[in-house]
Parts: C-alpha cells; sequence; structure tokens
C-alpha cells in the first residue's frame, strides 16, 4: 500500500526520520537526551496537582460524549476568559475545544481550503500549519521572519506574497522555534494587511502564557475587531498537559459573513463527535488560575535559568550565534556553515545524534530555506543543558562535512 497523494508534500520532522533514528538507538539500550519536542511534563515540570480530583469528580460525565464543540460550561469558561484578555465577542457559540491546538489546526485548514488556496506561514514556523495546509490541498507560501530584527516578520516582503489566491495569515506569536513575541506595531501592520485584502488571521497563541523578560502578549484578535480572526490556544504549555490534548479555538471579530464556515466548521467537529472529554473538564479551574507555573519563568525560576544557560552556552560555542528568545521553550541558533563546513544541517543533526546521543532538529525541518540553523528545546535541568552545550562545543570543534 502507498499513502495517498494528496500526504506526498506532507512533513512533521519534529518527529520524522531522525526522531525514529533515535527511539532505535534507544532500543538499543543507549541513552538519548531528546529535545525535539516542547513536552514539559515530560521534563519533570508538574502539572496542576488538583487535576486528578476534578476527573475523579467528573468521572460520569466524562465517559459521556459531549456537545461537538464542547461541553457547555467549558465554552462559557473559555469565553469568559478569551472576552477578559480583549477577545472581542468571543461567544459559546463560536468556541470549539480540540484534542489540542494541533487538531483544531487541521480542522479549520480543512473547512477553509478549496484546492490551490494559499495561506501565508511563517518561515520558520511550526511545521503543523505547513503541513496542514498541504494536507488539505492548499498552498503554502511563507513569509520570511528577519534574525536581525529579532526574528519579527518582515511586513513589506510579507505584502509581496499575497495574490488573488491568498486566503488567510497565520499568526504565530510567541513563535515556535524563535521564541520571539511580535509588538504590537507588527501585529498592527499584519491587521492592516489582512484588512486590505479581506484575510482571515489564524492566530496561534499557545505559549501566551510562557512570557519572560517582563513581556506583555498582546491577543491578536484585539487589535482586529472588524476582522474575521480565529484564536487558538490550549493547556498543553501553560499548564504543562501536553499528554490531556486540551486545547481550542475561537472564532471572533467580523463574522457576519462567515455563516458558511462556520458550518463547515460544526460539521467537522460533528464528525470527529467531541473532543476528549477529561480534558475539557479541567479548563475552567485552569483558566482560573491563567498564570499557573508563572515562578519558573521569573529571574532564578526553573525554565529562565535554563534558557540562559542554553543562550550562553550556544553563544559560546565558536560558529553558533543565537537570539535569545523571550518566551515559549525554544531557540533557534544560527551555524555560520561557512566556517562550520555544513552543508546539509538535516546530516548534521543526525551525526551529532550518533555521535553524541542528543536529539536536535534541523532548521529546514520548520521551512526555514537554508541549512543553517536548528532548533533547541531548554526544558531539561540546567546540568544537563550544560552537558549538552559541551557535546555540542566538542562536536563541532572537529566535524566537517566538506
Ligand atoms: C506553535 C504551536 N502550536 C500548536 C502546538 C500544538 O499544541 P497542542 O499540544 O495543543 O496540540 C504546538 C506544540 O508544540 C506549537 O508549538
Amino acid at each position: 500500500m502507498v499513502r495517498s497523494n494528496r500526504m506526498r508534500n506532507v512533513t512533521y520532522d519534529i518527529r520524522g526520520p531522525i526522531a525514529a533514528e533515535a527511539g532505535r538507538m534507544e532500543a538499543q539500550g543507549i541513552p538519548i537526551i531528546k529535545l525535539n519536542t516542547g513536552n514539559p511534563a515530560a521534563f519533570g515540570f508538574a502539572p496542576p496537582a488538583n487535576f486528578p480530583d476534578i476527573l475523579r469528580e467528573n468521572r460520569q460525565l466524562n465517559a459521556a460524549y459531549s456537545d461537538s464543540k464542547g461541553l457547555l460550561p467549558v465554552r462559557e469558561a473559555i469565553a469568559a476568559y478569551e472576552n477578559g484578555i480583549g477577545i472581542p465577542g468571543a461567544d459559546v457559540e463560536r468556541v470549539f475545544t480540540g484534542n489540542g491546538v494541533s487538531e483544531l489546526i487541521s480542522l479549520s485548514m480543512q473547512a477553509l481550503l478549496n484546492e490551490g488556496d494559499e495561506v501565508l506561514i511563517p518561515s520558520p514556523d511550526y511545521p503543523l500549519w505547513t503541513a496542514a495546509v498541504r494536507l488539505f490541498a492548499g498552498k503554502a507560501v511563507h513569509y520570511i521572519c528577519d534574525e536581525r530584527a529579532d526574528w519579527n516578520p518582515d511586513l513589506g516582503a510579507m505584502r509581496k506574497l499575497i495574490t488573488p489566491r491568498t486566503k488567510a495569515i497565520v499568526v504565530i506569536s510567541p513563535n515556535n522555534p524563535t521564541g520571539a513575541v511580535y509588538p504590537d506595531e507588527i501585529l498592527q501592520g499584519i491587521c492592516d494587511i489582512a484588512r486590505e485584502h479581506n484575510l482571515l488571521l489564524l492566530s496561534d497563541e499557545i505559549y501566551d502564557r510562557v512570557l519572560m523578560d517582563g513581556e506583555t502578549h498582546t491577543p491578536l484578535a484585539s487589535l482586529a475587531p472588524d476582522c474575521p480572526v480565529i484564536t487558538y490556544n490550549g493547556l498543553s504549555k501553560s499548564h504543562q498537559l501536553c499528554g490531556y490534548r486540551c486545547g481550542w479555538m475561537v472564532v471572533s471579530g467580523q463574522t457576519s459573513e462567515m455563516d458558511d464556515y462556520l458550518e463547515g466548521l460544526n460539521v467537522l467537529a460533528s464528525m470527529r463527535l467531541c473532543s476528549n472529554v477529561p480534558a475539557q473538564a479541567v479548563i475552567p479551574a485552569a483558566l482560573a488560575d491563567p498564570h499557573y507555573a508563572r515562578s519558573h519563568l521569573e529571574p532564578g525560576g526553573r525554565l529562565y535559568r535554563q534558557r540562559e544557560i542554553a543562550y550562553t552556552g550556544v553563544c559560546s560555542i565558536p560558529g553558533l550565534s543565537a537570539v535569545k528568545p523571550r518566551a515559549a521553550m525554544y531557540m533557534f541558533p544560527k551555524m555560520d556553515i561557512k566556517k562550520l563546513r555544513i552543508e546539509d544541517d538535516e546530516k548534521f543533526v543526525l551525526d551529532f545524534l550518533r555521535e553524541k546521543h542528543v536529539l536536535l532538529t534541523h532548521g529546514r525541518g520548520y521551512h526555514w530555506e537554508a541549512p543553517d540553523h536548528f532548533r533547541l528545546v531548554y526544558l531539561p535541568e540546567p546540568e544537563v543543558i550544560a552537558d549538552v552545550m559541551e557535546r555540542l562545543g566538542d562536536f563541532l570543534e572537529t566535524y566537517r562535512q566538506f
């Protein structure tokens, strides 16, 4: 059997062939430091202690299907929370819960795209966005984020990519893989472009509560009450609950002309019956404490310290540099590939895994065109990160591809 033609161009390298090789090495008894996924609980970050009680209390209800969009009190809590942070008109009828934001990305692309419709996506991206657009016959068009401008999108370049087939712009802020938080002027600029060309804004805000250095986050929808916007969020990162598969999306702004699309979303949500109900059950409690685990992000906190060690470690290795991430749990270091004599970032990541037993992901896996970046997850304990930095420095001292 072969996969369908529409999957030919669909990849997700964070869990791709190199991660599979790491799995084979582990099966042979080789311990691997896996820095490929942003999975906080796997590194000891604890989920809220009262959640098992909530699950026990709702045992009977949790065993039943819910409304396709989600339990009503849960959607009420989400709508109230999103309204409270400035998303205009967030309403229970336009809130959809999902098995993680991941499922909702697919669902919203599936309902939106006809063959050849174009969606603007950042480069580098969180690759699920590109994969979902391609899977549903759309064309992913990447707009450059500029490393020399703190990884902010280049709005001039974005504007030039718009064609009569463009339907939507994806915005990921705070960003994976760069850790950038876009300032309001940039977000405003993106809204202006969407307004001018009548485009749907798709705003992935899953890291909006994982901020450092006094950063604040402005929901994109709050700047565009006159535009159709879908805001995506969930508990995987803020409450360290990746395994629950708990996400939601809110359709807001100018929705008067979206009835048919909203009906399409309803049909797709109904076809998957409902999202995981136990995961929905913890959402109201989580949103009552949206800044759970904030202490990790403050100076001296665990994630903060790990970021410092990772950043100074990368910057001290000859041939590497990085923009300091201010949010999320990732860094996207640049390799001076001429000096390091590297021509293939994927081969570099594979060779590093085989020799030093650390799993990174290569920059082209994030739809970054040049083979000169990789992504590092800084979730392990400080001493593990320090060890990884030592292994990386040793490796690059002698590694050459040409
Ligand atoms: C930017 C971004 N969006 C969405 C997701 C998916 O999150 P979820 O666990 O809610 O499916 C991730 C996961 O890493 C992510 O980094």
